[in-house]
């Protein structure tokens, strides 16, 4: 049975990764979830598994190697799957430090117990040990808005913000320990991610929410600039499949070739929003293009995102099952049936944040 140290997993994609983990293999794994419990970070997200016996959770920082180390010392742990991070672009550019410090020294934390924990003697590494770091296509920088460019594992790192800085250092700090170590990693690099338990700060749960509420729907810029959205369950899916399959010290890229504009991803909620609810509903009649306002831009604003998923697909065989009219679907009737989720998350600390960032109520 293979022991799974999950990092960053009461988080949007880490628990999406829990879950789907589970739902595959049952009993036949053990997961063992490190979380510091930041903003981003709820254990409501777990509930419906919290009371198994081959899941554990421990409330920890990453950049603790104390406890990091104990964990690794308390457990025969095989596989890391390290999402733990601060990860969303306007914090950053308001407060870098903290991504700093979480992306790239809990990074080298985490690498330093696991190569502790699993080196031999002679420099090789205990059979069957894999650190899958998880990392974002935001590394590779913008591209130009042509639709025949896309990112490719081997295009050249050229990160804007301080959020894909932190990232492309910690990426670099497991190709260094790969190179130096010869340490048993692979690295993904994922397009943008949408689905349950998302966090409404981000683009398409912030728009479903503000919808939901009557609220504006801040558009930045001129709402061209372009992502390359998958449905969280796909990356779930395309992680275990590089856990297995992966050829160790590769970096395979997972998109899903779903490349929208801002503003086509606000209307989409719109449409969607207004077909699913009942007549009945009194917000459908508040529901329209109305809500949409265009704000300063973001600094920095990278202007497209496009993966080339080739690699991941001819070497592991996989592709994203969820087109994006089917994974909105499934997205906002999740939303429709957890309330009360999102009413926890914009409680207290979100309330705080939004009104900075948005200069509103
Ligand atoms: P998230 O912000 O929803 O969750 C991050 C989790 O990490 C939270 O549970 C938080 O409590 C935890 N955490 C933060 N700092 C910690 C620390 N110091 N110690 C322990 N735990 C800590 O993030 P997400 O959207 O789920 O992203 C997960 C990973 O996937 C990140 O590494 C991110 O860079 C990467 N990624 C995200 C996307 C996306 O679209 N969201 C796309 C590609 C890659
Ligand atoms: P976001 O979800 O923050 O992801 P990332 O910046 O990591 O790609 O933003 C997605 C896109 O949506 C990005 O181009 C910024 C834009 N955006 C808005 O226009 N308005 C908003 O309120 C937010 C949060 C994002």
């Amino acid at each position: 049975m293979k022991t799974y140290l999950v990092t960053g997993g009461a988080g949007f994609i880490g628990s999406n990764f829990i879950h789907y983990m589970f739902k595959k293999y049952d009993k036949d794994i053990r997961i063992i979830n490190v979380d510091v419990l930041t903003y981003a970070g709820n254990l409501e997200n777990l509930k419906s598994i919290e009371k198994r016996d081959n899941y554990s959770f421990v409330k920890a920082d990453i950049c603790d190697k104390e406890a990091i180390r104990s964990v690794f010392a308390d457990n025969d742990i095989d596989i890391v799957v390290h999402f733990a991070a601060e990860s969303h672009v306007d914090r950053s550019i308001k407060n870098p430090e903290v991504f700093v410090k979480t992306n790239v020294v809990g990074t080298a934390v985490m690498l330093n117990c696991a190569r502790e924990a699993w080196e031999l003697s002679d420099g090789t590494y205990k059979e069957g040990k894999k650190f899958l770091h998880v990392s974002t296509d935001e590394v590779y920088g913008s591209l130009p808005e042509d639709d025949n460019a896309f990112f490719y594992e081997t295009s050249p790192y050229q990160p804007h913000s301080p959020y894909s800085a932190s990232k492309a250092s910690s990426d670099m700090l497991v190709k260094a320990y790969m190179d130096t170590y010869r340490f048993p990693a692979n690295i993904t690099n994922c397009s943008n991610n949408y689905g349950p338990y998302q966090f409404p700060e981000k683009l398409i749960p912030l728009m479903i929410n503000n919808a939901l509420t009557g609220k504006k729907l801040p558009v930045y810029g001129d709402g061209k600039n372009v992502r390359d959205w998958l449905y969280v369950e796909d990356h779930a899916k395309g992680i275990d499949m590089v856990i297995n399959k992966g050829r160790l010290f590769e970096t395979y890229n997972i998109g899903g070739h779903n490349e929208k504009q801002n503003i086509q991803i606000v209307n989409i909620i719109l449409d969607t929003l207004r077909q699913m609810l009942p007549d009945s509903d009194p917000r459908k009649e508040h529901i329209t293009k109305d809500l949409i306002t265009y704000v300063e831009d973001r600094k920095g604003h990278d202007r497209r995102y496009a993966i080339a998923p080739d690699k991941i697909k001819a070497e592991i065989g996989w592709e994203p099952e969820t087109c994006f009219e089917e994974g909105i679907k499934k997205t906002i009737a999740w939303f429709f049936e957890h309330e009360d989720w999102m009413k926890n998350v914009t409680s207290g600390d979100y309330q705080k944040y939004y009104q900075e960032m948005y200069k509103e109520g």
